[in-house]
């Protein structure tokens, strides 16, 4: 068949990570898609910026929303970041013309994501953002659709790679905070303002996805009760793993009596627990289905090539035509959830 033919917004980490990624894997991802991926379009802010990519191949435009309105596009991929600005005014330009919608921008999942969706179902057409939680780990895909016959009580785990790049460096090296919040950012993990990632919202964005995925629920990400690791020292650590435990930041989602508990904050893991093991940049996420009983996903949480492979994963699927809802059922039938505990914010 023809070949998919998608536009690029944003070319930083992730977006130059899906341009390497198709090039080195355009045979492979053509035979597994049934037909090939072709990116037609790009746009960023700074045409000059070497970005270890060739981009002379394509269409260049500093207009980042009129990327929805070409008639040779069918699909669009958001990797610009911000839950508002040009993201959602692209995300809804996208989907007002008829392009399937690609994007790893939790932030605006979280605040937009069910009316995004919504408008997409109305359209008939693809919305998926399987790269926003925990970068290459399908959590997505695994809860939408591999856990979609259980009850699920509970989800938690560790969501963000640059707090747990930090928390195991200072582990096992000893480093200051700073130094290593330093190496995150130059290795790609960090957001652009990478207090979303150390003050725990990140990890409360990525959250609320998964408890609106886990449960049936619409997204609530103003009920989730946030603590960061701003004030974790290397003496807690050392403490900490001194008593047999090891600091992580985890985001918890549980479906109790009361309702539903939404929190990320940081926590004593004793080391016999497989979150312990989880180190660097790797995120891992448990979930407990009532038939299938402790699923766990573990695997790269952030940078180029692990959030790429999420990305076009989802082409891919656009490309075959896999269809169903963006969340756990249509945004209509999601439950209002009843708040447990509100959120501190
Ligand atoms: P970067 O900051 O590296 O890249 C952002 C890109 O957006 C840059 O190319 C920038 O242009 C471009 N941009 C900024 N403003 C505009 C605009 N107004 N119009 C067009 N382009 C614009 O971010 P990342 O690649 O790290 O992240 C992108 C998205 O992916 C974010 O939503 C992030 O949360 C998400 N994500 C990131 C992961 C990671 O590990 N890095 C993992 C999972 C999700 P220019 O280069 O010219 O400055
Ligand atoms: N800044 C995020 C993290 C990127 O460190 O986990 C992946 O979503």
């Amino acid at each position: 068949g023809e070949a998919l033919r998608v536009a690029l917004a944003g070319l930083g980490t992730v977006g130059a990570g899906v341009i390497k990624l198709i090039d080195a894997n355009r045979t492979l991802i053509k035979r597994r898609a049934g037909r090939g991926i072709e990116i037609v379009a790009v746009s960023a802010r700074d045409r000059a910026r070497d970005r270890g990519v060739d981009l002379s191949r394509f269409d260049w435009t500093d207009d980042t929303a009129s990327l929805a309105s070409r008639a040779d596009v069918d699909a669009v991929v958001e990797l610009i970041g911000g839950s508002d600005g040009p993201a959602l005014t692209l995300a809804r330009a996208a989907i007002a013309s008829g392009k399937a919608f690609v994007t790893a921008n939790k932030a605006m999942i979280a605040h937009h994501g069910l009316e995004l969706a919504e408008a997409a179902e109305e359209a008939g057409i693809a919305f998926k953002y399987e790269a926003a939680v925990a970068g290459g780990i399908p959590v997505i895909k695994g809860l939408r659709e591999g856990a979609a016959a259980n009850e699920i009580s509970r989800v938690y785990g560790i969501l963000n790679g640059t707090c747990n790049f930090i928390l195991t460096t200072m582990e096992a090296e000893g480093r200051d905070f700073a130094e290593v919040l330093a190496d995150a950012q130059r290795l790609g993990y960090a957001e652009a303002d990478p207090s979303f990632d150390i003050d725990g919202v990140d990890a409360a964005h990525k959250l609320s996805i998964l408890a609106s995925l886990a449960f049936g629920t619409r997204i609530d990400f103003g009920a989730v009760a946030i603590t960061g690791i701003r004030d974790v020292l290397a003496i807690d650590i050392a403490e900490a793993q001194a008593l047999g435990f090891r600091v992580r930041l985890v985001g918890v989602g549980e479906a109790g009596p009361g309702g539903l508990f939404q929190r990320v904050h940081p926590c004593l893991v004793p080391v016999t627990h497989p979150l312990a093991h989880v180190t660097s940049s790797l995120n891992a996420i448990v979930a407990e289905g009532n038939f299938v009983g402790r699923l766990f996903f573990e695997g790269r949480g952030a940078g180029e090539g692990p959030t790429a492979s999420a990305v076009v994963a989802d082409l891919i699927d656009i490309a075959r035509g896999e269809g169903g809802p963006a969340f756990a059922m249509p945004v209509a039938s999601l439950a209002a959830p009843e708040i447990a505990q509100a959120g501190e914010r």
